[in-house]
């Protein structure tokens, strides 16, 4: 699973499954792109990518917006003169709450972030996947929308979710005849930092009363680390993986099993 020459952008690279995704495709050989809206994180990534002797850059991009995606996607195939792999990953889970209580702007928070910002890190990325002879794009989905659909106030969060691996299936049909392959992730139960972007209201009303048996999730008894979920997109990101397109690959420990 080696890239050495390979070009990677990755959105949301300044923490979690996507910090863990950049240090380890950059060990791989890949130079890296960090695209992150807090600058800091993606800076300290990319120092730490140096430190071990690997190539990275950082870009400050908030992935709902068009332009500030555009100018990343053209600022790393011009620092770095092409682009092979992409890692759409920038998420958040934004406000969980009941359903009629959800807000027009928090709806919109979440699906612009998770789902519009997946479109527009594809769609500036196609040209130069295309010059290039082809690529890999990951997409990083969940089990929420996908295998699972109980946790009380993610109709939102589930639907944006759910809604990226539509997306990951049509582009890998559309794309494929440019050799660019596709794929979606559908992690559960990843110990990142994501809760720092996870708001909660009034959640008590639609709750229920869902008892886990111990350990869970089953396989392992603890929450996935980055560096876990990094190897699987590593695979996806390689040659490895070369005849697999349009696939959702889930990664949860056998959470999906227990949860539905
Ligand atoms: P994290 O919060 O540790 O990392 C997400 C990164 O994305 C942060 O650095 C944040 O600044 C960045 N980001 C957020 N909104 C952005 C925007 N508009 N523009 C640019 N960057 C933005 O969270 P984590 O867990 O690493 O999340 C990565 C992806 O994994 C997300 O798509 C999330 O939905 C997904 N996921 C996470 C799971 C978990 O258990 N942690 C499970 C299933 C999916």
């Amino acid at each position: 699973m080696q890239l050495d020459g390979k070009v990677a952008l990755i959105t949301g690279g300044g923490s979690g499954i996507g910090e863990a995704a950049a240090k380890a495709l950059a060990r791989a050989g890949a130079a890296v792109a960090v695209v992150d809206f807090r600058v800091g994180p993606a800076e300290a990534v990319v120092a730490a990518i140096r430190d071990e002797g690997g190539r990275a850059v950082a870009f400050a991009a908030d992935v709902r917006a068009e332009e500030q995606v555009r100018a990343a996607v053209l600022g790393t195939v011009e620092q770095f003169g092409g682009l092979n792999i992409v890692f759409a990953n920038a998420g958040i889970n934004g406000m969980q709450t009941p359903i009629e209580e959800m807000t027009l702007d928090e709806w919109h928070d979440t699906i612009e972030t998770n789902l519009t910002g997946t479109f527009l890190t594809v769609k500036h990325s196609i040209p130069h996947l295309r010059s290039t002879g082809g690529g890999s794009i990951v997409i990083t989905a969940s089990v929420n929308g996908n295998t699972t659909f109980s946790l009380p106030g993610y109709a939102c969060y589930s639907s944006s979710k759910a809604a990226q691996v539509a997306f990951a299936k049509m582009a890998a049909g559309e794309l494929a005849r440019w050799g660019i392959r596709v794929n979606a992730i559908l992690p559960g139960s990843v110990k990142t930092n994501l809760g720092e972007r996870t708001y909660r209201r009034n959640l008590e009303k639609v709750t229920y009363d869902l008892r886990m048996p111990q350990p869970f999730p089953p396989l392992t008894g603890r929450p996935i680390t980055p560096d876990e979920i990094a190897e699987l997109v590593l695979f996806l990101a390689s040659d490895a993986s070369s005849q697999i397109t349009g696939a959702e690959i889930l990664i949860d420990a056998g959470l999906s099993l227990l949860r539905a």
